[in-house]
């Protein structure tokens, strides 16, 4: 699978709770890909953890610094890249993606993610009277705009590693379709 990955990186997009992070690093150790997370690598860059970043700085700026690291980081070299679940609705970044990765999209119902979610207090967009309609508006909102992504892969209540072989037969699927539908027009 890997050199039909070729230059690509695997970048795993979906809201908040979805797994991206924990399903991420798992999917990398199965391909032999190095793994990253965008919101590490943008905490590191700034010194701050997200929760800081917001409270001094705003949203607006952490989605500036996102776009950036996100951009350079897909430069850099094929891995598998978790992203904040903000970073795919950007359109300058999903135009990024669609040019050096492969875009994964892990679904999640709302009681999925809310049950998850719930463990950490680390979530800014959450931090409300009112968490699980914050939710339900990110979820009309933003699950159309995943849906653009490469390949789709619902994020079950199940151990992770079942959804990371859930993620490796959808890249297998998507990757051979390529290569016959490349194959078809050559
Ligand atoms: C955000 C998701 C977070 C983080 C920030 C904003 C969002 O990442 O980037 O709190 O807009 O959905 P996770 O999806 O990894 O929690």
């Amino acid at each position: 699978m890997l050199s039909q990955i070729g230059n690509r990186s695997i970048v795993l997009v979906g809201l908040m709770g979805a797994g991206k992070t924990t399903v991420g690093r798992r999917l990398a150790a199965r391909l032999g890909l190095p793994f990253a997370d965008a919101d590490h690598e943008i905490e590191q860059a700034a010194g701050k953890t997200i929760p800081e970043i917001f409270e001094e700085h705003g949203e607006q700026y952490f989605r500036d610094g996102e776009r950036r690291v996100i951009d350079r980081m897909l430069q850099e070299q094929p891995r598998v890249l978790a992203t904040g679940g903000g970073a795919y609705i950007n359109e300058a970044t999903r135009e990024a993606i669609a040019r050096n990765g492969i875009s994964l999209w892990l679904r999640a119902d709302f009681n999925l993610l809310m049950k998850r979610v719930r463990r950490r207090s680390n979530r800014p967009l959450l931090k409300t009277a009112d968490p699980d309609a914050v939710m339900r508006k990110l979820i009309d909102e933003r699950y159309p705009v995943y849906a653009h992504a490469d390949v789709v892969v619902d994020s079950r209540d199940v151990p992770h590693d079942q959804i990371v072989q859930s993620c490796l037969e959808a890249l297998a699927a998507h990757l051979g379709n390529q290569h016959s539908s490349g194959a078809a027009s050559a």
